[in-house]
């Protein structure tokens, strides 16, 4: 019997998922609260449910007889889905409820790290009293990240001497109703992710990508879910060394051996510091864009990793092509802080010529596809250099147009890239 795969979560990571387990025998059951179109077309069934609902994901599950589910994003998780499912006998891609505290729990997070002796855990504490907390700040010598404990969807840290002063962070701290929160060292440097593949003990990492969170050019602006992303043809980034990569590996997998029996996607943020990868965050599942990068260059077929996890065998060793990719998302204008939804979006699949195109946050309605307030799709370019995917991806932008739309144009060109890498020649005095 094919397997019959239930996909949850309607973004951009998700239509990659969808696109990369249709290359394969598996038949794609989705659910999310949105109606992607894009995994609509490449699915069986589509059915629009709340995915922070556990009974609703599991009687769409059993009807469907799914035989393996993938959580593509975090609320899920932290909603218990993966339990849930398990429950009803359906093996889940994506740790249950307590391991994916690594994400959910920025203050469990940290406390593992500590407890577990795991290298690249930035100095910090963690405060369930605001005054407390606007206390250590007065008292701290250096720089502080303010993190809210609970999920924010990205957007709820604020950097003291980057984004805000000292005094414009207390007021964060005690405006915000954030009832937990942890304050760790300002880390410098540049930032990087590493996906693994996670089931049975063993690790499966991917190249690393870089993210950019600011929401406008020149990393300006407030922060976002990510603007975009690249990857080099190699599993390092211009401006790491394969040591820095091997560091961050050695990072994940000390992670995985400390946790009880995870399974899913581990994603490390990191950054890269004149001292080495240094840890800003632990994901449950896949990034949304890095996704976007990873799954296109994955020739091993995603199946016969979800099933090898499942039949506890082995995972297999991923193999990746070795191309560069570059990711832009479009979003709607004023997006993070005024987002103004219902633009029609101008590009489908065979418009964006050589650039692979993946929905998100859209509404389709009876007369095309419209914005919503959230990022709306991504365009994918796949190259032998960062250079020319990143033209890939920009042409395919251009076909989309600017109407009702924003995004980041600087994402993966020469400049930007160089620009990292003198900042991290700096950083270690190599100039
Ligand atoms: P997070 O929600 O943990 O991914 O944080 C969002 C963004 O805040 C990160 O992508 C970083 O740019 C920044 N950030 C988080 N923690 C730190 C830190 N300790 N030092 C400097 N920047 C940080
Ligand atoms: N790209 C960042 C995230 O998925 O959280």
């Amino acid at each position: 019997m094919r397997e019959h795969v239930l996909l949850i979560g309607g973004g951009g990571r998700e239509h990659a998922i969808a696109r990369a387990l249709a290359e394969s025998e598996a038949e794609v059951y989705a659910c999310a609260g949105n109606r992607n179109p894009g995994i609509a077309g490449l699915a069986s069934e589509f059915e629009t449910l709340e995915t922070t609902n556990p009974d609703a994901v599991v009687d769409f599950a059993e009807r469907v007889e799914a035989t393996i589910a993938v959580v593509g994003p975090e609320a899920p998780l932290a909603a218990g889905v993966s339990d849930a499912l398990e429950h009803a006998g359906i093996y889940a891609f994506g740790p249950n409820q307590a391991e994916a505290r690594i994400e959910t729990d920025k203050a469990f997070q940290r406390r593992f790290m500590r407890d577990n002796h795991i290298a690249g855990c930035p100095d910090f504490e963690t405060f369930d009293d605001p005054e407390a907390a606007c206390a250590y700040i007065d008292e701290y010598d250096g720089d502080l990240a303010i993190k809210p404990a609970g999920l924010t969807g990205g957007k709820g840290v604020k950097v003291i001497g980057d984004q805000v002063t000292p005094e414009e962070g207390k007021a964060y701290i005690r405006e915000s109703d954030h009832d937990r929160l942890v304050l760790e060292e300002r880390l410098i440097g540049e930032e990087f992710t590493v996906q693994a593949f996670v089931a049975n003990g063993d690790v499966r990492t991917a190249p690393a990508i870089q993210d950019h969170k600011r929401a406008y050019e020149g990393d300006e602006g407030p922060n976002t879910g990510g603007m975009g992303s690249y990857s080099a043809a190699s599993t390092a980034l211009p401006f790491m060394t394969d040591a820095d990569y091997v560091a961050a590996v050695e990072i994940i997998e000390a992670t995985v051996d400390a946790l009880e029996d995870y399974k899913g996607i581990l994603y490390g943020q990191f950054m890269l510091t004149a001292e080495g990868p240094k840890v800003i965050e632990f994901n449950a599942r896949f990034g949304d864009p890095e996704a976007m990068n990873t799954l296109p260059v994955l020739e091993t077929p995603l199946l016969d990793v979800l099933t090898a996890a499942r039949n506890r065998d082995p995972l297999p060793d991923p193999v990746f092509a070795d191309q560069a990719t570059v990711c832009k998302y479009a979003v709607p204008e004023g997006y993070p802080t005024d987002p103004v939804a219902g633009a029609r979006v101008a590009v489908d699949e065979e418009s964006a010529g050589d650039a692979l195109l993946y929905y998100a946050s859209v509404d389709e309605r009876e007369d095309g596809i419209y914005t919503t307030t959230s990022r709306s799709f991504a365009v994918v370019g796949v190259a032998d250099t960062i250079d020319d995917a990143e033209t890939i991806a920009e042409d395919a932008l251009a076909v989309a147009g600017d109407e009702g739309l924003h995004m980041r144009h600087d994402i993966g060109t020469a400049t930007l890239v160089q620009r990292r890498i003198d900042h991290m020649k700096k950083l270690r005095g190599d100039e």
